[in-house]
């Protein structure tokens, strides 16, 4: 008898396909709509092995209803969606998508990075709004990237990915990291600093750790207070991160100076959120890894993934 998998959303035909040569696959056919809870309560009861989203809250509680449950596959490199110490402690092993999206991560955080100093999104709508009278000397003026401080807080995959890049457009890169990672500070020319000196000297702080119970609401009043008044700050890693209604606050008060944005505490993030009324915010819905070529590659490691655990051979990518 072939093992049981629940998908929780449409996936590529051909990895479905994939992964009927050895599983009996049953999959959420919505691609916009994530898989309702009770569904997935009911779905879970019978299968073997799960390929998720980060949409999915994979909770004590759900685990604890999965008898036969072998594998939870997360399709993201992020797993805070998943109660990891219930899975450990109930023998599930959990999988997630390293590796795969860390240049697409990159060039997209470069990318949020670029757009919210020299104000693209403002500047386009400007236009297409006919606002565009003239030229004039100070209009729509933003903050150089060049020669600039690029604080970078997380220096791992991506967060060495995106120090790459930052080298390329001249930037001085500067990083906070639990380790002090010597290697990369020779190969990249990257220095390592304290979490406030980071905060005092940059001009951009991205943010590139992983969401903990230690990296909650890091990015908060005090940080805010500690940033220059022309700062930006970047989270392409998880909302949590970051203590909104602190950002909000300083924002408005011009304690810095924008912000670009493609994460957020609650996802999808509401239209009248606060931070979306404001002109120095550049909000985007969560496309880190959203490259054609890379979605599908992080679907095939997830699927892999899911494989491996079930044929109890040892998956590429375990978290626990
Ligand atoms: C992840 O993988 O954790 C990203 O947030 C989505 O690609």
């Amino acid at each position: 008898m072939k093992p049981k998998v629940f998908i929780t959303r449409k996936i590529n035909q051909e990895i479905v396909a994939k992964m009927e040569e050895f599983c009996e696959v049953s999959m959420w056919e919505e691609e916009e709509v994530p898989v309702p809870r009770d569904i997935l309560m009911e779905k879970i009861k019978d299968v073997d092995g799960l390929f998720c989203l980060l949409t999915e809250t994979i909770d004590e509680e759900l685990l604890e209803t999965a008898p036969h449950l072998k594998v939870v596959s997360n399709m993201a490199v992020g797993y805070n969606n998943i109660d990891i110490d219930a899975a450990k402690k109930l023998g599930i092993t959990v999988t997630n998508t390293p590796g795969v999206l860390t240049e697409t991560t990159a060039d997209l955080t470069f990318a949020l990075l670029m757009a919210t100093s020299r104000r693209i999104v403002e500047a386009s709508s400007y236009l297409k709004e006919g606002k565009w009278k003239t030229w004039s000397p100070m209009q729509l003026t933003g903050q150089d990237i060049h020669g600039a401080t690029l604080g970078i807080i997380g220096m791992g995959r991506i967060g060495s990915a995106v120090a790459k890049r930052a080298l390329g457009f001249d930037m001085n890169v500067i990083y906070h990291n639990r380790k002090r990672v010597s290697k990369l500070e020779e190969e990249l020319d990257v220095k390592y600093v304290e979490m406030d000196h980071l905060l005092k000297n940059s001009d951009f702080v991205c943010v590139m750790v992983p969401y903990t119970k230690e990296t909650d609401k890091l990015i908060s009043k005090r940080e805010f207070d500690l940033m220059k008044d022309t700062a930006i700050l970047i989270n392409t890693a998880r909302g949590g991160i970051v203590d909104e209604q602190a950002l909000y606050a300083a924002l408005i008060s011009n304690k810095i100076w924008g912000a670009g944005l493609d994460v957020f505490e609650n996802e999808p993030v509401s239209v009248d959120h606060p931070l979306l009324s404001l002109d120095n915010v550049v909000a985007i819905p969560h496309i880190g890894s959203a490259s054609i070529k890379t979605r599908l590659k992080m679907a095939e490691v997830a699927a892999d993934n899911l494989i491996k655990s079930l044929k109890n051979e040892e998956p590429e990518c375990v978290v626990v």
